[in-house]
């Protein structure tokens, strides 16, 4: 059984299709053992508890520093001894000192075709309006690796999303959401619990 400890910070429409994609069986010998968010008032954690999973919330404004946080997220993640930590909306960079302890087991969503639109200042809602100001015809979303740099860690999966001429940041990020992220998060979790997922200098290769 893959343990996993997903982190959110807002509405949790990823998290949620986890959830599903396992209760249907698409994500198969995984449990979410843990939702972390850095937000209280994030609704990702209902949807947790409504699925009758453990959800924590360790937020910044309750430590001192940074370090202090950074050590207690640390902390919270490890007392769920996680085989692999989703980021799913969280909007947080991760402590250098986690993403060494947790090496290639750490994905993050990505709501673009990456290296396009991603890295610094890039998250939500930003991304789909660069996206549309640049005026690319295709976007997308990545599933990667999480290393030392801001999305740049060895890419898993992407799939691509068309751009309409009439879209708002809105609509695009619903279909980016509804093509591409709902469905390549739980199919990613499904390969990495299966054993399909191999790194080998920073680049995936997904085995029979
Ligand atoms: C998703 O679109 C995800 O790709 C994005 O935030 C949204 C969270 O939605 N993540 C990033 O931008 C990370 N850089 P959700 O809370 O409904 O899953």
């Amino acid at each position: 059984m893959l343990r996993v400890v997903v982190c959110v910070s807002g509405g949790g429409t990823n998290l949620q299709a986890i959830i599903d994609g396992i209760a249907q069986g698409a994500v198969c010998d995984t449990e979410i053992v843990r939702v972390v968010s850095n937000n209280p008032g994030a609704y990702a954690l209902e949807r947790a508890k409504q699925a009758g999973i453990e959800a924590v919330c360790v937020a910044p404004k309750d430590y001192e520093n940074r370090e202090q946080f950074e050590e207690a997220l640390l902390g919270c993640v490890e007392e769920a001894a996680p085989d692999l930590i989703v980021l799913a909306g969280f909007m947080v960079k991760v402590p250098q000192k986690m993403v060494k302890q947790y090496e290639n087991r750490i994905i993050n969503i990505h709501p673009s075709l990456i290296p396009a639109f991603s890295g610094t200042g890039y998250y939500g809602l930003k991304v789909h309006e660069a996206v549309l100001a640049r005026g690319v015809k295709v976007t997308g979303a990545t599933v990667h690796f999480v290393n030392e740099g801001m999305d740049e860690g060895p890419i898993i999966m992407q799939k691509t999303v068309k751009v309409y001429d009439d879209d708002t940041p809105k609509t695009l990020q619903k279909r980016v959401m509804e093509e591409a992220e709902w469905v390549l998060l739980p199919w990613c979790i499904n390969l990495i619990a299966e054993g399909q997922i191999k790194v080998e200098n920073g680049r995936v290769t997904v085995t029979e």
